[in-house]
């Protein structure tokens, strides 16, 4: 089954999910970086010349598509729960993470690099603050819900690991009724 990483900019989803795969044995991908491959543009210069529902399109095709295919580790764009067909196919096919921070951490790793275009506003702790509430409802429908931890990647990694496997096995003691 998928493991699908969702929520905000910042929270290191790539950074996680790229650890992650290799320990459970799977490939990883990052919609992001299959949408630029696509378009052979950055997520940027889509934004700025197709705007952001032509990027949205793009995003919910992509993720319906890996889904569609082999077990893999999926790192999503921070938007891409607003689609209701993603969150449709996140919930049907695979098995999701949130991962969690503060408004505070979320600002200062998602703004280190000038990657974001959503984050090119006057005050990018506002607009994050708006797009948080705006999201949260949607992240906290994922399966298992996970405060991104302030040290090494690997703890967060440990973490997810053992939450998987619990959430596994609570959900195959559902379908065997021993739970
Ligand atoms: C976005 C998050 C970005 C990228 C785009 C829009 C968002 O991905 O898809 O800039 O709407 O939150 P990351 O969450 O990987 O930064």
């Amino acid at each position: 089954m998928p493991v699908v990483l969702v929520g905000m900019m910042g929270t290191g989803k790539t950074t996680v999910g790229r650890r992650l795969a290799p320990a459970l044995n799977l490939p990883f991908f990052d919609s992001d970086a299959e949408i630029e491959a696509a378009a052979g543009m950055s997520v940027a210069e889509l934004f700025e010349a197709h705007g952001e529902e032509s990027f949205r399109d793009g995003e919910a095709r992509v993720i319906k598509r890996l889904l569609e295919g082999p077990p893999h580790v999926l790192a999503t764009g921070g938007g891409a729960v607003i689609h209701p067909d993603t969150r449709a196919e996140i919930k049907a096919k695979a098995v999701s993470i949130w991962l969690r921070a503060d408004i505070e951490t979320l600002v200062q790793r998602a703004t280190r690099r000038d990657t974001r275009p959503l984050l090119r506003t006057s005050d990018p702790a506002a607009t994050m603050a708006r797009l948080v509430a705006e999201r949260e409802p949607f992240y906290a429908t994922a399966d298992i819900h996970i405060d991104s931890q302030p040290g090494p990647h690997e703890q967060t990694v440990a973490i997810i690991i053992e939450k998987i496997a619990e959430f596994l096995r609570a959900s195959g003691n559902e379908q065997s009724g021993d739970a």
